[in-house]
């Protein structure tokens, strides 16, 4: 495991692993996934993933309240950025950021986390907190961890 990542979270990567090898569904593995991420750190206030169909970051699944940003188009908003720069972007103050698609009033800070295979975007971890400056370089490994992970069942 990367020595970067937060103390506990081989045991949330190994349980995320063991579920993306084990049986389940493809769809019922990226909703397990999401909650066991969302599950793991108290200032993960919203976590979804997003699938790139054509042009467009579709939401799949989501523990958090619903947001009007179900289908994002690639060069829009933070999700957009991500998936254009084809890079994690992290934004500390989503007050300050002009790209940023509000999904809650309450929202301080989010990082989204592309998932690629090679060069290629199959889609996106989206975490939002309601605490500023929520997300540590640890958060970032560990979401690059399990993107990694999950582009094996996409
Ligand atoms: N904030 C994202 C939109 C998705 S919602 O946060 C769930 C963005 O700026 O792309």
């Amino acid at each position: 495991m990367n020595p970067r990542a937060p103390s506990g979270s081989g045991d949330l990567l190994a349980g995320i692993g063991a579920t993306l090898e084990g049986p389940l569904s493809r769809d019922e593995k990226l909703r397990r996934t999401v909650r066991l991420l969302s599950e793991s750190g108290k200032h993960f206030t919203w976590t979804g993933i997003y699938l790139l169909e054509g042009e467009t970051l579709v939401l799949h699944n989501q523990v958090g309240s619903p947001t009007p940003h179900e289908r994002i188009p690639i060069g829009r908003g933070i999700c957009g950025l991500a998936a254009r720069e084809k890079q994690t972007v992290v934004v500390p103050d989503v007050g300050h950021d002009p790209r940023y698609l509000a999904c809650s009033l309450s929202t301080r800070s989010e990082i989204v986390v592309p998932i690629m295979r090679d060069a290629t975007v199959l889609g996106e971890i989206d975490v939002d907190s309601d605490r500023p400056d929520a997300f540590s370089e640890g958060d970032r490994v560990l979401l690059e961890e399990v993107a990694g992970l999950l582009a094996r069942i996409l």
